[in-house]
């Protein structure tokens, strides 16, 4: 498939999807939200790809928000919807099933902080700056940035972002555990490859279930929580790669895992 607002590579099951509008520091306009939901679709049909990493295109931004230009005309029904899209599409990223890590390579803004963090893991280059400046253009966060920052940081952090609307910079997005890791800018990609193929080492039904439960077990109380982990530990076990994560253990052997 082609974009115009994204850049796909693929390189042994890892693609690398950027964000492509350098000269509107790759803000979100409808299209380009359209075209990361069918991107992001494809990729998760995709069996060949075993993850994903996210960035932006250019030297200064991730993605500096959605675009201004379009939200300045909106009327409350187009606002909502436009809501409404915006949080699929970041539902469908963190739902993807496989592991997606953001390359966050310089402002990470509004709709891009917010697509920053449904994103599993953040690595942020030294230039990175984040946050959710929309109270100063008077709108509010739309994709779930209400939602997904407390959840990461803290209620209290979240609502010094939030209603400030003052940015942090790489080191305090890491100190507060809104970023993983902070890395050299020119080391930014290197060192996403390097997480998320740590990650692909393991077992990937491992890794879907492990996304689920999580995600969906913060969403449940305590105790349904525990009982669908349960219920994914049981069905792993029927596995061939638990047979063959443990019998690879017992026989000092790498494990070949096959995703079944
Ligand atoms: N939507 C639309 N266009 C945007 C944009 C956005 N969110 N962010 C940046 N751009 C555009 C600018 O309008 C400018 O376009 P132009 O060259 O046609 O005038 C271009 O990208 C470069 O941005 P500029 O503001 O000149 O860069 P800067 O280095 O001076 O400032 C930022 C960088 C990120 C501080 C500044 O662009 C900014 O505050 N952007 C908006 C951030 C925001 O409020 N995001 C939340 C949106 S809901």
């Amino acid at each position: 498939m082609s974009y115009q607002n994204l850049k796909l590579e693929t390189r042994e099951g890892v693609a690398v999807l950027t964000v492509n509008r350098p000269d509107k520091l790759n803000a979100l306009n409808d299209a380009t939200v359209a075209e990361l939901d069918a991107a992001f679709a494809a990729l998760g049909a995709d069996g060949s790809v075993r993850g994903v990493i996210l960035t932006g295109a250019g030297e200064k931004a991730f993605v500096a928000g959605a675009d201004i230009a379009e939200l300045s005309t909106q009327s409350p029904i187009q606002g909502t919807e436009r809501s409404v899209r915006g949080q699929r599409v970041l539902d469908r990223i963190e739902r993807l099933g496989k592991p997606v890590v953001a390359a966050v390579n310089g402002f990470a803004l509004g709709g891009g902080c917010e697509l920053a963090m449904a994103c599993h893991v953040r690595v942020a280059s030294e230039n990175a700056r984040l946050g959710t400046p929309e109270v100063k253009l008077g709108i509010m966060c739309g994709y779930a940035g209400t939602q997904r920052l407390p959840r990461l940081v803290g209620r209290g952090r979240a609502l010094e972002m939030l209603l400030t609307g003052e940015m942090v910079d790489a080191q305090e997005a890491w100190r507060i555990g809104l970023v993983n890791k902070v890395v050299p800018r020119e080391q930014l990609l290197a060192e996403a490859e390097g997480l998320l193929r740590k990650m692909l080492a393991n077992g990937p039904l491992s890794l879907r279930f492990t996304l689920e439960a999580v995600h969906q077990g913060l969403e449940m109380p305590f105790d349904e929580a525990q009982t669908h982990e349960a219920t994914l530990f049981g069905l792993i076990c029927t596995s061939e790669d638990m047979k063959e994560g443990t019998a690879a253990f017992l026989a000092k052997r790498a494990p070949q895992f096959k995703g079944r």
